[in-house]
């Protein structure tokens, strides 16, 4: 694929000195093996020095990088330009709903706000071990996908529920929720349970499927929504539990 020029058109955006987004080209010669971060810093480094995106691990590990790519949301690190050869031009836009600080950097506040809503860390089981908490291989299936989970904000900028509710935690702040809630070590069910069970909550879920559409690591925000629904009903029907 040496040798192949490609025209990326970027959407621009400097809040400080623009009235509107617009929209930039560039053509960039492809090398083998080129992802489309690559093409940006090819930009950024020979082209045009103003051209503002996000990354840090380059490894599809850290979630900084996802953003619109030719009509879908993606990792900018992982998707590779030979396929899109097939575009006349590959559109990249910042990630879709979200306040641009420039041009294909967003900010994340309110993501993260929504995250730390959800207590997104293990809170151990008295008496605290000497050193790590056991966890038979069995009890560990439950979390074994959630905690792939990268924080890139894909899902919950690609969920109109999201887009219409501010205050809605989204598909990754539940899907954190979920990991925590069924993680064999975590003493406060019943307080991940209160946190979730509300019209922001689990209950603005209305099963869209976006979140499993844009999720670049595969999860499935959706089902653990559905999963902790589940779990209120029961408590509903059957009582709290008793702190572990
Ligand atoms: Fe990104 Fe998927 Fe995690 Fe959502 S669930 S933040 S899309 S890795
Ligand atoms: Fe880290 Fe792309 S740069 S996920």
């Amino acid at each position: 694929m040496a040798d192949v020029d490609i025209t990326l058109k970027v959407q621009r955006f400097d809040p400080s000195a623009d009235t509107e987004p617009y929209w930039q080209k560039y053509t960039v010669k492809t090398q083998p093996g080129m992802t489309v971060l690559d093409a940006l810093f090819e930009v950024l480094n020979h082209q045009d020095g103003t051209l503002a995106f996000r990354f840090c691990c380059r490894a599809g590990v850290c979630g900084s990088c996802a953003m619109m790519i030719a009509g879908k949301v993606r990792l900018a690190c992982e998707t590779q330009v030979a396929t899109l050869l097939d575009k006349r031009e590959i559109a990249i836009s910042p990630l879709p709903h979200q306040k641009v600080v420039k041009d294909l950097a967003v900010d994340y506040d309110l993501f993260f706000s929504r995250l730390k809503s959800v207590k997104p860390y293990l809170v151990g089981k008295e008496p605290y071990p000497e050193k790590e908490y056991i966890q038979m291989p069995k009890e560990r299936v439950p979390i074994n996908e959630p905690i792939d989970c990268i924080m890139c904000g894909s899902c919950t900028s690609s969920c109109t529920m999201a887009w219409l509710d501010p205050g809605y935690l989204g598909p990754a702040a539940l899907l954190k929720s979920y990991r925590f809630l069924v993680d064999t070590r975590d003493s406060i069910p019943d307080e991940r349970l209160d946190l979730i069970e509300s019209e922001s909550g689990v209950y603005r879920c209305h099963t869209q499927f976006n979140c499993v559409e844009s999720c670049p690591k595969k999860l499935n925000p959706t089902e653990a929504i559905q999963r902790q629904k589940i779990k209120l009903i029961k408590r509903k029907l059957f009582g709290r539990k008793r702190k572990a």
